[in-house]
C-alpha cells in the first residue's frame, strides 16, 4: 500500500498549501547559482502559500540605491557581499516567508550560517545549459560581463557545489514550466517539515 500512498500524499501539498503554511515556522530561503529561477519561483511560491515575498537582490539596491552592477565596479565585491549579508539577516527577521537571494549569498559562511540558523534553505538545482539559457535573457550581472556565460558558469557551479549542498533541502528546476518547480518545493516542504 506504501506505493499507492505516496502520489496522494505529494499531490496534498500542492493542492492544500494551506495545511502546509500552518506549518512554516520560518522564511523559507531559495539559493542556488544565477539564472535558477530563484526569483521567479520563490514570488510563486510565496504565492501558492499566502506568504510575502522578498527578493534580497532588490533590496540590496534598493537599501545602497545603486545597481548591483554599480556596487562591483565603484566599491568591488567585497562591499555588495557585506551589503548582501546584512541585508539577508534583516529579511530573515520577518518570520515565515520566502526569501530568494543571490547565487553568491549561500557561498559565503557568514551569510550561509545565518540562513541555516534562522531559515530553511531550500538548493534550487539545474543543470548546466539552462542555466546558460536563462541567464542570457538578462545583462545585469557583472560576474557575467564581457565573459563566456558557459565557462563562467561552469567553473562557479562547479566551486559553489559543496556550499549549496548544505541546504536541507533540494529540488531540481529543469526547462520545463516554473509550475513544476514549485509543486516539486510544497512536495519537498511538506516531506522535509
Ligand atoms: C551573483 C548573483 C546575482 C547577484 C550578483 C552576484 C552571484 O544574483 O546577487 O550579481 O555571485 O552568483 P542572481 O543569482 O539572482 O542572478
Amino acid at each position: 500500500m506504501r506505493n499507492a500512498d505516496a502520489p496522494a500524499r505529494q499531490s496534498s501539498a500542492a493542492q492544500r498549501p494551506e495545511a502546509l503554511r500552518a506549518r512554516i515556522q520560518r522564511p523559507l530561503v531559495l539559493v542556488g547559482m544565477m539564472g535558477v529561477g530563484k526569483s521567479t519561483a520563490g514570488r510563486r511560491l510565496a504565492s501558492a502559500l499566502s506568504l510575502p515575498f522578498a527578493d534580497a537582490d532588490a533590496e540590496i539596491v534598493a537599501a545602497a540605491r545603486m545597481s548591483i552592477a554599480e556596487m562591483f565596479e565603484d566599491f568591488g565585491e567585497d562591499y555588495f557581499r557585506d551589503g548582501e549579508r546584512r541585508v539577508i539577516a534583516r529579511l530573515l527577521e520577518g518570520g515565515p516567508g520566502v526569501i530568494a537571494t543571490g547565487g553568491g549569498a549561500f557561498v559565503e559562511p557568514a551569510t550561509r550560517a545565518l540562513i541555516l540558523e534562522r531559515g530553511i534553505a531550500i538548493w534550487l538545482d539545474s543543470d548546466l545549459e539552462t542555466l546558460v539559457e536563462r541567464v542570457g535573457r538578462r545583462d545585469t550581472r557583472p560576474l557575467l560581463h564581457g565573459r563566456n556565460p558557459h565557462e563562467v558558469l561552469t567553473k562557479l557551479a562547479e566551486e559553489r557545489r559543496p556550499a549549496y549542498a548544505m541546504a536541507p533541502i533540494r529540488v531540481v528546476s529543469d526547462e520545463g514550466p516554473m509550475t513544476r518547480t514549485v509543486t516539486r518545493i510544497l512536495e519537498a516542504l511538506d516531506a522535509w517539515l
